[in-house]
């Protein structure tokens, strides 16, 4: 049954190459080029993708832009209808969909299966979200110096073209957390998937096709990001850019996308404070399921902890504990494996063994980990951090942690102000009073206060500030953002 429904998108060899979708039809390209998919867990050949040409990208581009009146003038109860039935495909393709991440990106087998169930869930609640967004009427008689005589009429319409940008950590999650809410605003969507993670995103988008997405209303374009990212970015028929990625490429990108409006999200770089009244027990699990989970390739991951010494000399002892019941390293396809499997590539565990061995050259201790074996990188430790340190400095995407010492709070707040990044970050205290008045001073987009950073629950509000990223998503966020306001001013005669 899977192979049947998703046969289009690839063709019967092994390993096969899959195909772009031009919104009408799944193709090959002329460039007569193709990428392999090289799987971090056992790096074998997973598959082949497309390389597209800038003359294919033009005539995708024309298609969503021919296609998208037609489908925002579309009933809404009608896309709502579509998304419904997406997110029911999805959930019936669940286990399919849960190996072939677990293949392609190394997620563990429980965090793919989420990632994927969690996406149906989100896309219902985006269904029944957009239909509480509605427009309003303005009087002008509320204005000082002005009559009444005019009414303005607010509606919520759409951007256009929306070009989705989605990473490989949350292949199928981010990019539907794009394309679900752009759709129900009525905009057509050119999805642009991470190279490795490109074959669930092409999964995904089939599912969409199926639920009855119109012709041109979607489409995939696959390629190396650089290359064909600039072209498409700075392209006069793409009217928005929604992205997730790192905080380098989306300075790039926002470059080139010049005044398109712009909804991302970048790195995170997340810090957490330890007050000396903490739980210990509780702060202990949290920054370890925020440290590990999908072996740290989430924006949202913590990436350093800062506290006093003697604080830190209690937390190590409980974090190893906790480690050693909640963190299993191992290969992703086995249920026995927890939080952390391979890195997305071998280069990608090189790099942050590297920045481990600097930081360590630098004047840090290694509590535990620091190896690695091929892509998979050991849960890693350090105390002793300085935040000039590279391993924190920048982020660094795999399951390493670092302990910063500092003399007071006021000390954790000005490291973590003076940082570029400004996602999340958590504050771990047992009185959520003080808790708030931490929080209230850190420059970040949201703080948690004694739980980990994440995104979810989805309708939240989720945001980065510096280099973290511009706008808000969230459920309803993520509506307004993939919409834009139009008002019509009724002047009434005199
Ligand atoms: O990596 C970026 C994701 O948006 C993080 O989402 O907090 O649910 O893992 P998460």
């Amino acid at each position: 049954m899977p192979d049947e429904f998703f046969s289009p998108i690839f063709d019967n060899k092994t390993p096969s190459t899959y195909r772009y979708f031009d919104g009408e039809q799944w193709r090959e390209s002329e460039s007569r080029k193709t990428i392999p998919i090289i799987s971090p867990v056992d790096n074998t050949i997973v598959a082949y993708t497309q390389v597209v040409t800038e003359k294919e990208i033009d005539a995708v581009l024309n298609h969503a832009v021919v296609s998208q009146s037609g489908w925002e003038n579309t009933a809404l109860n009608k896309r709502v209808s579509i998304m419904h039935l997406v997110a029911d495909w999805i959930r019936h393709f669940q286990d399919y969909l849960t190996v072939l991440m677990t293949r392609e990106i190394g997620k563990t087998h429980d965090e793919a299966k989420g990632e994927i169930v969690r996406t149906a869930d989100l896309i219902d609640y985006y269904a029944q979200e957009v239909q509480s967004i509605r427009g309003e009427t303005l009087d002008s008689d509320n204005f000082p110096g002005f009559e009444k005589g005019k009414i303005a009429m607010v509606e919520h319409v759409a951007h256009g073209v929306v070009l989705a940008i989605a990473p490989f950590n949350y292949p199928v999650n981010l990019s539907a957390s794009k394309i679900a809410p752009a759709l129900l605003m009525g905009n057509s969507v050119v999805l642009k998937p991470p190279t490795q993670g490109a074959l669930s995103a092409l999964h995904l988008v089939r599912i969409f096709e199926k639920a009855g997405v119109p012709k041109g209303v979607l489409s995939a374009v696959t390629g190396v990001g650089n290359d064909i990212g600039n072209y498409i970015v700075s392209h006069p028929n793409v009217s928005m850019v929604a992205f997730t990625g790192s905080s380098d490429t989306g300075l790039a990108i926002a470059g080139k996308a010049a005044m398109k409006p712009l909804l991302f999200e970048c790195g995170g770089n997340n810090p957490a404070i330890v007050l000396p009244d903490a739980d210990m027990h509780t702060t202990a699990r949290e920054i370890v399921k925020g440290a590990f989970q999908y072996s740290g390739q989430r924006c949202t991951g913590i990436k350093y902890v800062l506290t006093m010494p003697n604080i830190r000399d209690q937390l190590l002892p409980l974090i190893k504990d906790a480690m050693t019941e909640m963190v299993k390293a191992g290969d992703p396809r086995s249920l026995e494996t927890k939080l952390v499997g391979p890195v997305i590539s071998e280069d990608a565990a090189i790099h942050i063994e590297e920045v481990v061995n600097e930081a360590i050259l630098q004047g840090a201790t290694l509590i535990v980990g620091g190896k690695r074996t091929k892509a998979l990188m050991e849960p890693t430790i350090l105390t002793g951090v300085k935040p000039t340190m590279r391993v924190i400095a920048k982020e660094t995407f795999g399951p390493v942690m670092s302990f910063v010492d500092v003399a007071s709070v006021d000390e954790a707040i000005q490291i973590i102000n003076a940082s570029e990044y400004g996602l999340q970050a958590s504050v771990f205290t047992k009185d959520e009073g003080s808790g708030i008045v931490v929080a209230q001073q850190l420059n970040v987009g949201t703080v948690q206060i004694n739980g980990s950073p994440q995104r979810g629950p989805d309708h939240f509000p989720f945001l980065g500030v510096k280099h973290s990223g511009v706008g808000v998503q969230g459920v309803r966020y993520s509506l307004e953002a993939m919409s834009r306001v139009k008002s019509v001013i009724i002047n009434k005669p005199q």
